[in-house]
């Protein structure tokens, strides 16, 4: 790494910084949020250990290899090697910790709720573990009042007196719990964490709002103040109105199909408005990934807890569920059959910058298209590794029921579209934004695209003798 170069970073951001008086941090779990974090904190100055029960996620960071995809992050954890260390030794991690971070997932569960489960382990091995007055800070997204118990959980579980091993109570040994939501979107996180719009920190207490300043001092960001409660529902309704506003630019971009408007043209001339603003307008075949979903669903499952109906955010779920299979339905009504057919599926991930498939489009997509008896051939930079774990490679040859199509991973978009009957594009990657009109109309069979993304212009398609079909456009 002797020239580091980052894709991300503002110049003065890049730079390490050295502080008076160093925090020793810990973090609890290290995939996109507590990892980021994590570097991010050392790179600001404090000492940080990362925790994580996987050995081998730890092993490679050991390593100076980041176990996920994310721009920069390398870079950074190369760089601040020296303030940084990884175990799997959560004892050795939090005993001495001014601060530790939880940053474990907390994935939905089949009702909606969100699973606290990782979240319930670590606090009960800080608990058990701390040596002296600590901080702990919750960074996983959590239904509001969660912190609450999270702080109860540990004195819960705290050392009694009279037990072996009460360092805790011999010394009255106070643990705090504050709430510090990231907003980090994938692919950009290690710039959304350093250059982010704002810090939001929820406390109950002068000392741990004092000590959450002092953590983020050294980012020169706005802090924003608030109860722990309210932080916790600061991130649930930023996000889920970013949600609400895709669904909406989606419901619009129906509407415009069907009145025969132009939804590009529509978000455009509504984005000049600041108090609109331009961005999270681009109507598309939906929102995945890691946050959206989940937490729409878990607001929606706050507000039934507590006798209230979401509307607006039930609204925005069901749009999404509704647009992800849109253009299937679509491509369902102008062929007869998939059966027998070749279909290029180009991209698999979320959204490109990542190598996560959360809640992707084509995880609803590929079955149903299998399902018909289509020959899939799949196309993504990044994504084919773990799209292949859920779906392994077919062949048809392999397969003597003609009712169930197949799978093939290939390398390039060429490749994908080789003969191709008909073709679905669920992800902006630049390599298939290269592709031009002309190449569909001549490396296909039959030059017919559904675009998920919008990334032609439709004249241009029509004028390349596409048969193209794109969201809200006519
Ligand atoms: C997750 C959620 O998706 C997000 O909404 C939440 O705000 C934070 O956590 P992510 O960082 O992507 O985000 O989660 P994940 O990739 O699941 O990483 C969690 C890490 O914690 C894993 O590496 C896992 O091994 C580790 N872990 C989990 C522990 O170290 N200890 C545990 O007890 C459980
Ligand atoms: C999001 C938030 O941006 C971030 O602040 C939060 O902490 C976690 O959730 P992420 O899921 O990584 O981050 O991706 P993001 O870039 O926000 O995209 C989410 C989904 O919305 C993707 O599937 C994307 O394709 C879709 N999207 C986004 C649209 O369909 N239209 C848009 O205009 C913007």
């Amino acid at each position: 790494m002797d020239n580091i170069t980052f894709k991300t970073l503002a110049p003065e951001t890049q730079i390490p910084k050295t502080i008076p008086y160093p925090l020793n941090i810990a973090v609890a779990g290290t995939g996109y949020v507590g990892l980021v974090s994590g570097v991010c904190l050392a790179h600001r100055g404090h000492h940080v250990t990362c925790v994580d029960i996987n050995v081998k996620k730890i092993t490679m960071m050991q390593q100076g290899i980041s176990p996920i995809y994310e721009q920069d992050l390398e870079e950074l954890m190369f760089l601040n090697n020296d303030r940084l260390t990884y175990t799997t030794d959560y004892k050795l991690a939090y005993k001495n910790a001014d601060v530790i971070f939880i940053g474990v997932g907390t994935p939905e569960q089949p009702d909606g709720s969100a699973n606290l489960s990782y979240i319930a382990t670590v606090a009960r091995q800080i608990a058990e573990t701390v040596e002296k007055n600590c901080l702990v800070v919750v960074k996983s997204t959590v239904p509001v009042g969660t912190n609450d118990k999270v702080e109860q959980f540990i004195k819960d579980f705290l050392p009694r007196n009279g037990e072996k091993n009460n360092i805790a109570d011999q010394n009255n040994i106070e643990v705090e719990v504050a709430s510090n939501p990231e907003f980090l979107a994938q692919g950009t996180a290690v710039r959304d964490t350093l250059e982010a719009a704002r810090i939001i920190i929820g406390t109950e207490s002068k000392t741990a709002e004092e000590t959450l300043i002092n953590v983020y001092k050294p980012f020169s960001l706005p802090i924003v103040s608030v109860s722990r409660r309210s932080a916790e529902m600061i991130k649930y309704a930023s996000n889920d109105f970013l949600a609400l506003k895709i669904s909406y630019i989606n419901d619009i971009a129906n509407l415009c199909e069907l009145v025969g408007a132009d939804i590009q043209d529509v978000a455009k001339g509504m984005g000049y408005d600041t108090r609109i603003g331009n961005k999270f307008l681009n109507a598309g075949i939906g929102y995945g990934g890691s946050c959206f979903p989940k937490d729409t669903k878990a607001l929606d499952y706050l507000a039934k807890q507590n006798g209230y109906e979401l509307r607006t955010v039930k609204a925005a779920i069901e749009v999404n569920i509704d647009q992800k299979i849109l253009l299937y339905k679509k491509a369902c009504q102008r062929l007869i059959t998939f059966s027998g057919l070749k279909v290029a599926v180009l991209g698999l991930t979320f959204k490109p910058g990542t190598d996560d498939l959360r809640e992707a489009p084509s995880l609803e997509n590929v079955p149903l298209l299998l399902g018909q008896g289509a020959d899939i051939y799949a196309y993504d930079p990044v994504g084919i590794e773990n799209f292949q774990r859920r779906f392994p490679e077919t062949s048809k040859e392999c397969d003597s029921s003609n009712s169930k199509g197949s799978i093939k991973y290939v390398k390039t978009v060429e490749e994908a579209l080789l003969d191709a009957n008909v073709c679905f594009i669920f992800t902006e990657w630049e390599e298939i934004k290269t592709i031009q009109p002309a190449d569909y109309k001549k490396l296909m069979h039959t030059a017919l695209v559904y675009d998920g993304r919008n990334i032609y212009s439709v004249e241009n398609m029509k004028e390349s003798s596409v048969e193209y079909y794109s969201i809200g456009r006519k």
